[in-house]
C-alpha cells in the first residue's frame, strides 16, 4: 500500500518531469524560430527580385522624369546617384524625405518649388514599403 503509493507519486513526478522537458524543447524552438526571424529582418535581403521589377516598371520612369537630369553620372548634384536600382535603394529613406517636404522647403526635390504628384509620391512610398517589409 504504502510503496504503491509511493511507486504512484514517483511516476506523477516523472511525468511532470517528462512534460516540463517537453515544454522547454518547444519553448527553445520557439526562442530560436524568433530569433531566426528577427534576423532574416535585419539582414539585407539578397533576394528581391519582385521589388527589382517593379523599380523597373514603376520607379526608374519617374527617376528619369524628374530626377536622373541632375542624379546621374559622374558628377551628380548633391553627389548622389539615383539612376540605377542599387543606387536608388540606397538612398530611397533620403529620397521619401526630399520629396515629402513642403513645396516651400528649400530642399525638396526635384527643386522646382513644387511636389510631385500623390499618384507618382504613392510608387515612390510603396518601393519603401516594400523595402522596409522585406521585399513581398
Ligand atoms: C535640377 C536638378 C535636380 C533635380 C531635377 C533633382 N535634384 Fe535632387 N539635388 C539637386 C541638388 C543640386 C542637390 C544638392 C542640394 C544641396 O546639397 O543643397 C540635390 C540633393 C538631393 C538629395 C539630398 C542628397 C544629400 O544627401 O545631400 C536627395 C535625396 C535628392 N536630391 C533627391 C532627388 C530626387 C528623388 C529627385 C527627383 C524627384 C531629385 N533629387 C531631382 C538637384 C536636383
Amino acid at each position: 500500500m504504502f510503496c504503491n503509493h509511493r511507486a504512484n507519486i514517483h511516476n506523477i513526478f516523472r511525468m511532470k518531469i517528462n512534460i516540463i522537458k517537453r515544454l522547454s524543447s518547444s519553448i527553445l524552438f520557439f526562442v530560436l524560430l524568433c530569433y531566426s526571424c528577427e534576423n532574416n529582418v535585419s539582414e539585407p535581403i539578397s533576394d528581391c527580385s519582385d521589388l527589382e521589377v517593379y523599380y523597373n516598371n514603376s520607379v526608374e520612369p519617374i527617376m528619369v522624369q524628374y530626377c536622373t537630369i541632375c542624379h546621374s553620372g559622374g558628377a551628380p548634384s548633391g553627389s548622389l546617384n539615383l539612376d540605377s536600382y542599387s543606387s536608388f535603394r540606397a538612398n530611397i529613406s533620403e529620397v521619401i524625405y526630399v520629396v515629402n517636404l513642403e513645396a516651400n522647403s528649400s530642399s525638396i526635390m526635384p527643386p522646382y518649388g513644387e511636389k510631385l504628384s500623390d499618384s507618382v509620391l504613392s510608387k515612390l512610398q510603396a518601393f519603401y514599403d516594400m523595402e522596409k517589409l522585406g521585399c513581398e
